[in-house]
């Protein structure tokens, strides 16, 4: 007898377990959206310009500041663009916007030509991740055109001729 309620104890134990499996929560669609946005933001590299000192940190930064923009220019020929505050402009923006966002141009250096290839489910994962990462930080700087002065640091995007010791530096126009 003691030997037979142990046995349904197991069999209880086992059904209970794999009804439980389905509601954890890393197995939901939802959270493996999550983890794929996770992943495709990690090796997309989206962190080296929209996450401050990521790239200088060997990518230590914790994950509740990545993605909250850069107040550090990147200055060029199109002017100075700055990388956006991701976690702010997904709250902004609708899955649906954000997908066509994803398939537009933009300023240089963001790589958009990379995002635009990106497939469908990985853009609304990339998404969805960043939205369940939440609001945070402020948002980057406004652009600034071609010839106006930014108000903020800036990384030169052009490509400089080595100095000769006591001479001034020679931007390389034509690269
Ligand atoms: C080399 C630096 C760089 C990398 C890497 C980069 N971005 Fe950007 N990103 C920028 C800059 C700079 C801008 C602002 C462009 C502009 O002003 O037109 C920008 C803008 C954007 C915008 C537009 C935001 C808005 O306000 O509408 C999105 C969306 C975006 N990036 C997503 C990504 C994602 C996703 C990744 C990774 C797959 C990524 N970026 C990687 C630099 C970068």
């Amino acid at each position: 007898m003691q030997k037979r309620s142990f046995l349904v104890s197991v069999f209880l134990v086992a059904v209970v377990g794999a009804r439980a499996a389905p509601v954890r929560a890393e197995a939901t669609p939802e959270a493996a959206a999550i983890e794929r946005g996770r992943y495709l933001v990690t090796i997309g590299a989206c962190n080296d310009c929209h996450t401050p000192g990521y790239a200088q940190s060997g990518g230590a930064t914790p994950e509740g500041a990545w993605l909250t923009g850069n107040g550090i220019g990147f200055q060029g020929a199109w002017g100075t663009t700055y990388p956006a505050n991701l976690r702010l402009v997904t709250q902004r923006l609708s899955e649906d916007q954000w997908v066509a966002r994803a398939r537009s141009a933009m300023r240089p250096p963001m790589p958009w030509f990379v995002l635009n290839s990106m497939k469908e489910d990985d853009v609304r994962a990339v998404y969805r991740f960043i939205r369940h990462l939440g609001a945070e930080g402020k948002p980057a700087p406004s652009y600034v055109a071609p010839g106006e002065v930014p108000a903020t640091p800036v990384i030169h995007f052009e490509p400089v001729v080595p100095p000769v010791p006591g001479q001034p530096l020679v931007v390389n126009d034509a690269g």
